[in-house]
């Protein structure tokens, strides 16, 4: 017949032989109703035993590709391939794009974290640790919130650094931020309750809390982060979200002083503030500030994430919870997914203790630092009147352009020409205040991709 089999491939022939009839059937390259050749054909052609394509035809038989007419032969099955012109079409229209661009993309997205310098060998070396030594009931069930061994980690590694008050008891393992929103959401709020969020804001968080049943309230945001006069006086929210280490997009820090006006609020009104603290470890000028939690643990409900330091593949964040909340989020979380998977978390754990995290994370804030650096020098080499705004950390910076607004037909244009920028109207509630600046992530991008992506904006703008 008309491929081949390799003796030194790691497939064995049998599945070799199954892949490549399956693929043919599906790809229409037989058709329906086609007469197979018979086995003994097929396996003096293919140069294996008989016993194999006798196997295989019995698979696909099983599976329903083929079906057997007696004393006639083996045939494709009906219904068993895919419309051949749609298949072609879909294929063609791809082969165009790729001709259009024919340029590798670069993505200045924000939040996507250095992956070529995850720490391969020691996580690795930790997992197989953890694999062949843990004791079996880690292979079990466990409680929803977490591994006590990760808990009791995280929070000493928490008031380490983030100057975040816990208890082990109050941290909540989930499944990245993401989820952690996204249960509070369910745990805080009831009917036609809402959130109060900084505008501009991220559309994924914000869109967590419309998918969880809450309306939205903007807050305006300057450089000193939310401006907490602008909430209800008369309707409180159900909580209100902040990042206030790093506000994203626009990368303020929040000030001591509207930070005890927000707990003077939440305090004031029964709500909480739900602090998310993505990128904060990453801090390139003066110190970090520490957490809003440390300053009022039973008003504030804290939410990091391993996605930025490590990877977000990993989907391990948490919550530190006030006392009166932990058993209404013990009992979601179960019911939602059980728990983490406790082999990662155990991982992770080790990663911690010995030192790791830390040794890591200063290692990265050179990487990035790196990488911000480039960026910012490449900008003002090509745009003199361009300004950065924000605290220089976390993964991103915003860019501000005195004359330039970048609509959708700009940005469209600008990704023409193989580099991709996010516009902060991108991520506004109430249109039209940021109509000339972009945001630009820097943290999985090597810096000559920098520089080449900054000489392509310019060049688009240009000629635009
Ligand atoms: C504001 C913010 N918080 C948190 C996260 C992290 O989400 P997760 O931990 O689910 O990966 C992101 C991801 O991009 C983000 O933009």
């Amino acid at each position: 017949m008309w491929f081949q089999v390799s003796r030194s491939d790691k497939k064995t022939l049998t599945l070799q032989v199954y892949e490549q009839l399956r693929d043919y059937i599906l790809n229409g390259t037989v058709k329906v109703n086609d007469k197979m050749p018979s086995t003994r054909e097929l396996s003096n052609s293919l140069g294996v035993s008989r016993n194999i394509i006798i196997e295989v035809y019995d698979q696909l038989v099983a599976e329903g590709y083929l079906i057997v007419r007696p004393r006639s032969g083996t045939y494709v099955a009906p219904g068993s391939t895919f419309n051949k012109s749609q298949h072609q079409q879909s294929y063609n229209s791809e082969e165009k794009h790729h001709e259009n661009t024919n340029k590798e993309l670069i993505d200045f997205k924000a939040a996507t974290p250095a992956m070529d310098h995850f720490p391969r060998k020691i996580w690795g070396r930790l997992a197989k640790e953890v694999y062949y030594d843990a004791p079996n009931s880690i292979f079990g069930y466990h409680s929803s919130e977490g591994i006590i061994e990760l808990k009791e980690e995280l929070s000493r590694y928490l008031l380490r650094n983030r100057g975040v008050v816990s208890h082990p008891d109050q941290i909540m393992i989930t499944s990245g931020a993401t989820q952690a929103l996204s249960l509070i959401t369910n745990l805080l709020i009831k009917n036609n309750e809402y959130v109060a969020v900084e505008d501009p804001v991220s559309d994924e968080m914000r869109t967590i809390f419309s998918y969880g049943g809450a309306a939205i309230s903007p807050i305006p945001v300057d450089d000193k982060g939310i401006k907490p006069e602008e909430l209800s006086q008369v309707n409180p929210p159900g909580f209100v979200f902040i990042l206030p280490s790093h506000q994203f997009p626009l990368g303020g820090t929040l000030t001591i002083q509207r930070r005890i006006q927000l707990i003077e609020y939440a305090r004031k009104f029964n709500c909480y503030i739900v602090e998310d603290d993505y990128d904060s470890e990453f801090t390139y000028e003066g110190t970090p500030i520490p957490s809003v939690q440390g300053l009022k643990p039973d008003r504030v409900i804290y939410v990091g994430t391993f996605s930025k330091i490590l990877s977000p593949s990993l989907r391990i964040g948490y919550v530190v919870l006030p006392t009166k909340l932990i058993d209404r989020f013990k009992k979601i979380k179960w019911f939602t997914d059980r728990h983490n998977s406790s082999l990662e978390q155990m991982i992770l754990a080790r990663f911690i203790k010995e030192g790791y995290i830390e040794r890591h994370v200063r290692k990265m804030k050179r990487i990035y630092k790196q990488r911000r650096e480039a960026l910012v020098k490449s900008l003002n080499q090509h745009f003199s009147d361009c300004s950065i705004l924000g605290h220089a950390a976390g993964m991103h910076l915003v860019v501000e352009f005195p004359s330039i607004k970048f609509s959708k037909r700009l940005i469209h244009w600008i990704q023409e020409h193989s580099v991709k920028i996010y516009s902060v109207e991108q991520y506004s509630i109430l249109k039209g205040k940021h109509s000339n600046k972009i945001v630009m992530g820097y943290g999985s991008l090597p810096t000559e991709k920098i520089e080449e992506g900054v000489r392509r904006l310019k060049k688009a703008i240009e000629t635009y």
